[in-house]
């Protein structure tokens, strides 16, 4: 297969981890016989640096005309706490999320047995938690009307039926190839947009009877989470809470570092970790590349390449295994290893076995 890749590293660790992810990629391509070519564009601070622009019109081409978009973070704190600022990095990732029409952001929780040590949450509740949270990603508040005035501010969560409808039924596509267990987390006790979800998706079940749905208010959702992570299989949710639970379902791991996300709709996929862009270790060698590593699986199995997807994600457990760890996952009196030395291990291991 030929595959054009849009990369765009973005800003702090982003570049660091952007190299590994891309010599993965390139390992799996080689040890496979496909043929994979790379397109660097500018995001976020980066891209406001060079042109003004945290998603500049040839960065948006360069996404157009590959087939996926392997991305790594944006974020800068000289952003972070001017509230004055009319230009801001993220402004980059929201850009290109509406104008690639990705509406659906897959973000996987799952837990690696060799770590489970390092969750917040005892190992007997995360052992075997393995659910994906299914986020909206181009409605509700993000882009709905906004007022910014110096007493009056606000934010408007307006979603359509089609808009609801057709995150569910990625949904419900993930839960057929799953435990068919689909949750639709909203709080349709106080917001007329929930109560749209929850309609919805009370219509759509009907079509799906081999899936479970049931619902759930997202504050009890939060709260099921870190009781009982293992009774979610599928979860779907708007592009708010989506954004809150996911940073809560990462902790359930253990580290950031270790999740990644696919981005689907109707334009060209974008594949990311879940975790920013950490200025405070940009430049250390320190950033764990899994999380980027792991986006590479996703692409591949996106493109049905299952394989080659199954021989990086044996690569990352091999190295878990070994102990070729960056520090945020190494056990106290173990070597630590650096980006780069994890990410070139996983390349060889993709290359040799
Ligand atoms: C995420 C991030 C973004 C979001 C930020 C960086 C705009 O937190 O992808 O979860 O809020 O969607
Ligand atoms: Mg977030």
């Amino acid at each position: 297969m030929k595959l054009n890749i849009a990369l765009l590293a973005g800003d702090g660790i982003g570049p660091e981890i952007s190299v590994q992810g891309r010599a993965a990629l390139e390992a799996v391509a080689r040890r496979f016989g496909h043929e994979v070519t790379f397109t660097e564009a500018l995001v976020g601070a980066a891209a406001i640096d060079a042109t003004g622009d945290p998603f500049p019109r040839e960065t948006l081409e360069a996404c157009q005309a590959a087939d996926a978009v392997l991305f790594s973070a944006v974020g800068d704190p000289k952003y972070d706490n001017d509230p004055a600022a009319t230009v801001r990095p993220e402004q980059g990732l929201l850009a290109m999320r509406k104008q690639l029409g990705l509406f659906a952001n897959i973000r996987p929780v799952q837990t690696f047995d060799s770590l489970l040590h390092l969750s917040p949450l005892r190992e007997e509740l995360v052992r075997g938690a393995d659910f994906v949270c299914i986020r909206e990603l181009t409605g509700g508040m993000y882009f709905g009307e906004k007022h910014e005035g110096e007493d009056e501010a606000w934010d408007t969560n307006k979603y359509t039926r089609e808009e609801v409808e057709r995150i569910l039924r990625v949904g419900y596509q993930y839960a057929r190839q799953r435990r068919r267990h689909l949750t639709v987390v909203d709080k349709a006790n106080v917001l007329a947009s929930s109560r749209l979800w929850r309609s919805v998706a009370q219509q759509m079940m009907g079509e799906y009877p081999d899936v479970e749905t049931d619902f759930m208010y997202v504050d009890n959702a939060s709260m099921r989470m870190i009781q009982e992570p293992r009774f979610f299989d599928v979860m779907v949710t708007e592009n708010t809470f989506g954004d809150i639970l996911t940073d809560e379902g990462s902790c359930i791991s253990g580290s950031m570092g270790l999740l990644p996300s696919a981005s689907t709709g109707t334009g060209t996929p974008v594949f990311e970790p879940i975790h920013g862009s950490w200025p405070q270790a940009k430049g250390k060698n320190i950033a764990n590349p899994l999380a980027q590593i792991l986006s590479v699986a996703m692409l591949l199995e996106y493109f049905g390449l299952s394989d080659e997807a199954a021989c990086v994600r044996r690569a990352v457990d091999d190295s878990l295994a070994e102990g070729v760890r960056t520090p945020d996952i190494q056990l106290p009196s173990a070597p630590r290893y650096g980006t780069r030395e994890v990410g070139q291990w996983i390349a060889e291991r993709i290359a040799s076995v």
